[in-house]
């Protein structure tokens, strides 16, 4: 399963483009972050899926050396070479350059004389991650072109990590590998759970008649330029901090114990605690999760994810009022559980409902929303499968 029309429209622009059909063509979702705020990063754990809304990449054979790649949706090309470490003036090109740098200088991997196209559905800066589902659509588009078998020549979790590292180096922010795992390891109606210390991932099944509802109150935001990488720096400090007074090792946030962070957490430096009070506690919170909904439990779910918002606003401060007005309405109008998804200071809301009652919910969100000067446009997600290769 996958954004047909988006793969229908890509490979159209495409053709047209480049006066051939493409050979290789493949698919990325976006995700959505249910509970495990900037959890990854600090070896913990998350709970997020992937959305019914992603990127298509194509590839056609050219007969000129050299990449080219076009933004379907505003028909921008730039050309660089897979081995060039060069970063290009514009919001989206590294974060395909990048993935084809390391797939040539990290896995011998190096592709040349084509022609790509590639078009989304996610909209950018909704806090979507539309970044990674691009470099992941990249990466799977390259690697079939190139003839390699994902899962046997290169695991799901190097392409992880390989797209991070794009993200970290050409797009210059420290982010963990949650959304390129939640890109590749999305499950029809499956939350995956990952463990960013193992490396595992598994998937819970969200119960059928629930689904999450995307709520962007249109608050453009880019991660790079936010306090995204002062947090991290933060995170470990309280970690190097906490590291000193407990009598085992804590590499990470990850490693202190929840009642050992409660009991030491008033000696480390003030502002590196209360940043790590959200990380530790939404740990627990992940942890905690699994059980409920492996009960089926979804309400009691619901309010772990209100509570992980209220950390995200005291203690780590990453959210903004246009998120809070949202988090507000979804709660008034009976959502289950509603919270900032992903990196914050803008994005979007992520709120858990009853199916049957997603467009009532809506509707109150929106007109709760509005009194208070906010316009949010809400979609419908369903927890989707990952990326895939389509030709
Ligand atoms: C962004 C980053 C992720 C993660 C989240 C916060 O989405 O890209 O790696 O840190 O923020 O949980």
């Amino acid at each position: 399963m996958y954004d047909e029309q988006v793969v229908k429209e890509a490979r159209a622009i495409h053709a047209e483009l480049y006066s051939t059909e493409p050979t290789t063509v493949s698919y990325a979702p976006g995700r959505i972050e249910v509970l495990g705020n900037h959890t990854d990063y600090n070896a913990g754990t998350t709970f997020s899926c992937a959305i019914n809304f992603g990127h298509c990449f194509c590839i056609s054979k050219s007969n000129k050396p050299g990449i080219r790649v076009t933004a379907g949706d505003i028909r921008e090309t730039f050309e660089f070479s897979a081995t060039c470490d060069e970063k290009i003036d514009s919001y989206w090109a590294n974060y395909v350059k990048g993935n084809f740098y390391y797939l040539a200088t990290e896995h011998g991997i190096v592709i040349d004389g084509i022609d790509c196209t590639f078009l989304g559905s996610i909209p950018m800066g909704a806090g979507l991650s539309s970044s990674a589902a691009l470099e992941v659509a990249t990466t799977y588009a390259a690697l079939q072109y190139a003839g390699k078998t994902i899962g046997e020549d290169i695991s799901k979790n190097e392409i992880g990590i390989l797209a991070q590292k794009c993200e970290n180096v050409f797009a210059g922010c420290s982010c963990g590998l949650l959304d390129q795992f939640s890109s590749i390891f999305g499950e029809h109606h499956g939350l995956i759970h990952s463990d960013f210390r193992t490396l595992e991932t598994y998937t819970v099944k969200l119960p059928d008649d629930a689904m999450f509802l995307m709520i962007n109150p249109h608050i453009k935001h880019k991660l790079a330029d936010s306090p995204y990488n002062a947090r991290r720096q933060s995170c470990e400090k309280a970690a190097t901090e906490l590291n000193e007074l407990v009598d085992y090792e804590v590499a990470a946030l990850r490693d202190i114990q929840f009642e050992d962070f409660q009991a030491l957490k008033d000696k480390i430096d003030p502002e590196a605690a209360q940043r790590a009070t959200h990380v530790v506690w939404e740990i627990h919170r992940v942890e905690e999760g699994v059980k409920l909904l492996a009960e089926g439990n979804i309400e009691e779910f619901g309010q772990f994810m209100f509570d992980s918002h209220e950390t995200s606003r005291t203690a780590f401060e990453n959210s903004i009022p246009g998120l809070d007005i949202v988090v507000a309405a979804a709660k008034e109008a009976g959502a289950l559980g509603a919270r900032l998804s992903g990196g914050g200071w803008g994005g979007s809301v992520c709120a858990l409902v009853k199916s049957a009652e997603a467009d009532r919910i809506s509707e109150e969100i929106i007109s709760a929303c509005k009194t208070k000067g906010v316009e949010p446009t809400i979609e419908k997600i369903v927890p989707s499968q990952g990326a895939q290769v389509i030709l």
